[in-house]
């Protein structure tokens, strides 16, 4: 049997500890003190034993901060450990998979370049944006999917004739395996961000979604800018209540509140962010993709 220690960056350590829990293995935690000019010192007080070292660290904001914390405790390690793996449950950059605009930098696979000097010899994560985030990282990885364990909180919820639905195209996979997954149907409305500005506009003609209870399901919310658009139009198709799934609940600035305003009823994530809508644990699926 493969022996693990788990060690966990600042940014996920309930995670962290629930995943050691999980695996019966030894808990490392580490420091983080933050200096005046920003900087900020990492100091891990304990050696691992021989074993291979899983170092947990979602990159959410502070993206920069939280990358560096993680790479800086995998360098440490790796003088300890020939295996370090890196569980990186929201990976930060990953909608920077592709060149949109001309001169654009995929900085994705930069962060896989990092990761890979750190020393991390795999990354595990959990509902990536895209497949080609994931190709482009250009380091042995696995993505871990969090939508059995989403379904599975809404499959307790009474809904009324429940349709899930993408707020885009490029969803349509995930929405269709949720939607498998719960029994019941799904579509996908398009939508269209200005590159530039970053505005959201749904271009979807009239659906029939009324009378229904919804469930947006999406990677993750930013801004909400994508939610509240879809929530929107919804609404004004005569549906029932609409509520939002996702893996990551950034919900940067007041995103909550907006999306609250627009008229969802709830939203549930999962705690590779934490936050008050992270009710859908991830340690199991992780710790069992771990072994
Ligand atoms: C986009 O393709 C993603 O799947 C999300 O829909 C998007 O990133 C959410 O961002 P925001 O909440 O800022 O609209």
């Amino acid at each position: 049997m493969v022996k693990f220690t788990v060690v966990s960056g600042n940014a996920s350590t309930d995670l962290a500890k629930r995943i050691a829990r999980r695996l019966k293995s030894p808990y490392i935690k580490t420091e983080k003190k933050v200096f005046p000019d920003g900087e900020s010192k990492i100091t891990i007080n304990q050696i691992p034993k021989k074993s291979v070292v899983v170092v947990v660290q979602s990159t959410y904001p502070p993206v920069d901060s939280n990358l560096l914390e993680l790479l800086s405790i995998v360098s440490k390690i790796q003088k300890f450990s020939s295996k370090v793996y890196a569980v990186i449950p929201y990976m930060g950059y990953a909608r920077q998979d592709r060149e949109f605009l001309g001169g654009e930098i995929v900085t994705i696979g930069v962060v896989g370049k990092l990761l890979k000097s750190a020393g991390v010899k795999k990354v595990l994560t959990v509902d990536i944006h895209s497949k080609l985030a994931l190709k482009e990282l250009k380091i042995s990885s696995e993505n871990i999917s969090a939508m059995n364990v989403l379904v599975k909180h809404f499959e307790k919820l009474k809904m009324k004739d429940p349709l899930v639905v993408s707020p885009d195209m490029g969803g349509q996979e995930r929405a269709e395996k949720f939607a498998n997954l719960l029994k019941t149907d799904f579509i996908a409305l398009k939508k269209h961000r200005d590159r530039k500005t970053g505005k959201v506009n749904i271009l979807s003609d009239k659906v029939d979604v009324k009378n229904r209870d919804l469930i947006l399901v999406d990677d993750m919310i930013s801004t909400g800018g994508s939610i509240v658009k879809a929530t929107q139009f919804l609404k004004k198709q005569k549906c029932k209540r609409v509520f939002v799934a996702c893996t990551h609940a950034l919900l940067v600035n007041d995103a909550a509140k907006k999306i609250k305003k627009a008229g969802v009823s709830q939203i549930v994530s999962t705690n590779t962010i934490p936050g008050e809508s992270g009710k859908v644990d991830v340690s199991r699926v992780i710790a069992d993709a771990l072994k």
